[in-house]
């Protein structure tokens, strides 16, 4: 495909001087992410989103719920959980989807976070909306605000109205082709994410990551790190990029120290995120 040429995200070269911090500076200095999901029965895939937002250095986490199933994370009393019914949108960046559900009110919620003019990343039962509410899709398509979206290959071939098997034969121009028709940066998980913007004439493939990402929770962990880069400022293209790098080598790390492939699980990620993000 002439002009639409791949490169490996090299880490070294992602603008991450947002993430450094100077003395003066408070919890407004690094962003509010309001993570919206966590119905009844999915809670787990809301909350680790949240904690992810929170050890990758959010200022302020809200988890909104369609059903306040979950009064507080016990684990993790710093995550505010709200109702998403007196959910007030105010300049928080978004992150819908993980165990949000597919219900009314989720998608008058992911109508709220499209209206809403700051970044937003789309997740899970999210992008299952978008693939079968055309007015959502319309409403994507006019949003100036930066939109990320993060679909596995069953996700992204809802969203194509394709086979799984389609997207995985062209990973690449999948990836592509839903940049362009939503306008929207993308991440096409699975082993070596592809990642693309709406103008770029390259795409990129995260080199970092193991089959010890494969157990439930992990995408929920990317979603809720994207968020929290974005509060922290960096620009959409370089926060994908740089969270599916950090996703990926901390599950590297994991196994080098015997953790995983087997065995290794959403949660271990998030000290080790954590880690390289201090490490930088
Ligand atoms: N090698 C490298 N990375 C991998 C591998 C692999 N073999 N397998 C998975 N990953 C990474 C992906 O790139 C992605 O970042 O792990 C993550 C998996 O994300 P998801 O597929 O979204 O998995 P999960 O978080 O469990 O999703 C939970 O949400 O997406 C919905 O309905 C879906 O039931 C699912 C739920
Ligand atoms: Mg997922």
């Amino acid at each position: 495909h002439s002009g639409y040429v791949a490169c490996l995200t090299d880490p070294a070269q992602i603008e991450c001087h947002a993430l450094s911090r100077k003395a003066y500076t408070h919890k407004g200095s690094f962003g509010d992410v309001a993570i919206i999901g966590a119905a009844p029965g999915m809670a787990g895939a809301g909350i680790l989103a949240a904690r992810a937002a929170l050890f990758a250095g959010a200022g302020r986490i809200f988890l909104v719920q369609p059903d306040t199933e979950l009064r507080l994370d016990m684990l993790h009393p710093e995550i505010m959980c709200r109702d998403a019914r007196q959910f007030e949108f105010n300049k928080q960046v978004i992150v819908i989807g993980p165990g949000l559900g597919q219900e009314q009110l989720a998608a008058d919620l992911l109508r709220a976070a499209l209206q809403h003019p700051c970044p937003v990343v789309i997740d899970a039962d999210a992008l299952n909306l978008l693939a079968t509410k055309p007015e959502l899709a319309a409403l994507l398509q006019t949003r100036t605000a930066a939109a990320l979206l993060t679909p596995h290959p069953l996700e992204a071939a809802r969203l194509l109205a394709l086979s799984t098997e389609q997207v995985q034969q062209n990973r690449a121009m999948s990836a592509k082709e839903l940049a362009q028709r939503f306008g929207c940066h993308i991440i096409l998980k699975g082993a070596g994410s592809i990642l693309c913007g709406p103008q770029d004439r390259h795409y990129r493939i995260n080199p970092s990551g193991n089959p010890g990402l494969a157990s439930g929770g992990t995408g929920d962990v990317l979603a809720g790190l994207c968020g929290a880069l974005l509060a922290q400022g960096m620009e959409v293209g370089d926060a994908a990029a740089f969270a599916c790098w950090a996703h990926g080598a901390a599950a590297d790390e994991l196994v080098a120290a015997g953790s995983g492939p087997i065995g290794l699980h959403a949660s271990e990620l998030l000290p080790v995120i954590r880690s390289l993000l201090n490490r930088l």
